[in-house]
């Protein structure tokens, strides 16, 4: 390998190579030209920036090089840094060597193409500025979760993909061929990490999470990364104490380090400063439904989920994330427990998002009477034989303990403001696709 010394194209931007020669590889983002001047911007991980190509400059055989190369193409180069306030970023760099690695096939994304064919695309649409810039998003908010996580005295504790029993209800299990059984992915890490916690007691995961959503909505897919926390010995209050620390935190880091990608998607960071800073509100699934009445004349029967445009409506009318608790014992998971202070409903939590973006988090404190869970259970028709592991947990010094799951994906539209979940994670499934 050579010895060249690489430029990115931020330290440039950042005016660390004004007036100086710089090497910089990367790939053509745009290009034209006019008789004897080429102008491209190059793009690195860092950026993109300007470059002229201006014959004479150069060796001819590499000017000729640089009319023709295409867009995607993969170059070197070699210029000199000259502050320009034309320029996008004010600098451009004047080409004296240009280096062609790969010459790139005529692109087939070109301006103002359809979601969909976009996501035909994705395996080229990642080297988008838009997607570059919600990946290394997302990478802070995963790195961020296991900091949190870490440095709050928890264990990273694994439980199986593929697992015999539903957690979140039989209608969005995937089924999968287990030798001559059958076996289901992973709806939740829940209930393994129960299990666990009367070892480590403070324990969390992040990974790969499966529901057959039948419906089509921008918050919903199929495979999606969910990162989850369990802990003996907390109840409710306290679980809802530790989501909110963790949402405020990622904010922070995300503030941090993603500023410039935050500009680039056009995100309103005051906004997002704002509410890192806040507390966020905890009000009753009832207090919901009488803000919903009051603030916007809505009538939903108590007792009744909370459908998108609820949620989105009263959501109206907070800047911040909310944590709403207790809704009806009927409508949740059968390890949701009833409230003693409130029967019908559970000691449960969801953290809703403002501005659209729906359910970030649900938990709850865990169910400890395995009469109540049997009812449920069986009231689901669910064989309760599969679930008597789980049922030895509240037989064996059994504590109080709580946790919840974060969707990874939902933070991150919300963070990045984008308006589908789809691209808050690299290759989506959903019900209509499984493709690239
Ligand atoms: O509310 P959910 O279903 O909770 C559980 O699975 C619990 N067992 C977690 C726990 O207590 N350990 O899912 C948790 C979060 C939701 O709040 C939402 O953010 C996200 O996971 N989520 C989805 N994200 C994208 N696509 C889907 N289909 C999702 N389903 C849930
Ligand atoms: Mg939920």
């Amino acid at each position: 390998m050579s010895k060249t010394s690489w430029t990115k194209i931020k330290e440039i931007l950042d005016g660390k190579k004004t007036d100086k020669t710089a090497n910089l590889r990367g790939w053509i983002h745009r290009t034209r030209s006019s008789g004897n001047i080429v102008f491209i911007v190059i793009r690195d991980v860092t950026g993109i920036m300007q470059a002229t190509v201006k014959k004479g400059n150069l060796p001819d055989n590499e000017f000729e090089d640089a009319k023709k190369t295409l867009i995607e193409s993969s170059v070197e180069l070699k210029g000199l840094v000259k502050k320009d306030k034309r320029a996008p970023g004010g600098y451009e760099l004047q080409i004296t060597n240009f280096q062609v690695i790969h010459f790139a096939e005529p692109f087939p994304i070109v301006k103002d193409q359809s979601p969909e064919f976009l996501l035909d695309q994705r395996h080229l649409w990642l080297r988008s500025q838009k997607l570059t810039s919600i990946f290394k998003i997302r990478s802070t908010v995963v790195g961020t979760i296991h900091k949190f996580f870490r440095e709050n005295g928890y264990y990273e504790f694994d439980a199986p993909v593929l697992q015999p029993n539903q957690c979140e209800g039989g209608s969005t299990l995937f089924e999968v061929k287990y030798y001559d059984n059958k076996t289901y992915l992973s709806q939740s890490w829940q209930l393994y990490a129960e299990a666990a916690v009367f070892a480590l007691e403070k324990i969390y995961n992040m990974g790969p999470t499966f529901r057959a959503e039948k419906s089509k909505t921008s918050r919903h897919l199929s495979e999606f990364w969910m990162a989850e926390m369990e802990a003996a010995w907390m109840d409710l209050h306290d679980v809802t104490k530790v989501a909110k620390e963790e949402i405020r935190f990622i904010l922070k880091e995300v503030l941090k380090y993603n500023k410039h990608d935050l500009g680039i998607l056009g995100q309103d960071i005051k906004k997002l400063e704002k509410i890192m800073k806040s507390e966020f509100p905890t009000i009753t699934y009832t207090k919901a439904l009488e803000i919903l009445k009051e603030k916007e004349n809505l009538d939903v029967e108590w007792g009744k989920d909370l459908r998108t445009i609820e949620e989105n409506k009263l959501m109206d009318h907070f800047d911040t994330p909310v944590v709403v608790t207790n809704y009806p014992v009927e409508i949740m998971a059968f390890y949701k427990p009833k409230d003693p202070k409130d029967p019908k409903t559970a000691l449960c939590f969801d953290m809703l998002a403002p501005g659209g973006y729906g359910e970030l988090i649900g938990g709850s404190q865990r169910g400890l009477d395995i009469k109540d869970m049997t009812k449920r259970l069986e009231a689901m028709g669910e064989n309760v034989e599969n679930y008597k592991w789980y049922f030895d947990l509240r037989r064996f010094g059994s504590v109080p303990h709580s946790g919840y799951g974060l969707g990874v994906e939902r933070v991150v539209a919300w963070i990045c403001g984008i308006d589908n979940i789809k691209d808050a994670i690299p290759f989506p499934r959903t019900i209509l696709r499984f493709r690239p």
